[in-house]
């Protein structure tokens, strides 16, 4: 059986929850967040780490002085030890800069369930569909081809399933007939960043706490 989720502890303005962000593309999830903490806030970003030295999103860190790491697989022929390997040069980055929560933002790699172990609790995603329908990385595709009504956005603590761990908060849009993936994934993108800001001050602030 998986272990329980142990949430990071309540922080305060003078100590902030200190927040690893990683992104694998544009990064404008990483970008609303930064402009959340432009003022202070109960979490910071002490780390930016991208699995792809392409990501956009990378300029973010640069721009506002983040540490920012680009950590690309590995190049081994073995998956299996090549996954181990990337993960074990992730964590090392994570504990040198003494993180505590970890911000999955736009990060296209499944989390393998021995690093999920180590920090159940403390990783948190946000998913551009209402879980738990359209899990995985075509949600809006799946979306449109389902002819459903309504989507939106889901914030969920990881577990080591591809997003099944425990819901924190959704928001919803209606899937309009001339939807295209396009189009549905700006106006979902829209609501996620003012979604998962809050959600991480919620959970800075303890509201979580009683749930888990
Ligand atoms: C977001 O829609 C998020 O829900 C999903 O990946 C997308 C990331 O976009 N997990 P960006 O890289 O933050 O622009």
């Amino acid at each position: 059986m998986e272990g329980a989720y142990i949430l990071p502890r309540i922080a305060s303005l003078d100590n902030p929850l200190r927040l690893a962000v990683l992104i694998s593309g544009s990064g404008s999830g990483l970008e609303a967040l930064l402009n959340h903490q432009n003022i202070p806030r109960l979490h910071h970003t002490e780390l930016i780490i991208s699995d792809n030295h392409n990501a956009k999103g990378l300029k973010y860190g640069y721009e506002k002085n983040i540490n920012t790491k680009i950590i690309s697989l590995p190049e081994i022929n073995n998956k299996i030890e090549q996954r181990i390997l990337h993960e074990e040069l992730i964590h090392i980055e994570l504990i040198k800069s003494k993180i505590e929560l970890i911000v999955l933002s736009g990060y296209m790699r499944i989390l393998t369930p021995s690093f999920v172990a180590k920090w159940k609790g403390r990783i948190i995603n946000i998913h551009p569909s209402l879980l738990p329908d359209f899990p995985g990385a075509n949600a809006h595709r799946d979306v449109i081809k389902a002819g459903v009504k309504l989507s939106g956005c889901t914030v969920h603590l990881v577990d080591s399933g591809v997003d099944t761990g425990m819901i924190l908060e959704q928001r919803q849009v209606e899937v309009l007939p001339k939807e295209t993936i396009q189009t549905l994934q700006n106006k979902i993108k829209k609501i996620e960043h003012e979604l998962y800001p809050k959600v991480l001050d919620s959970l800075s602030e303890g509201v979580y706490h009683s749930i888990s």
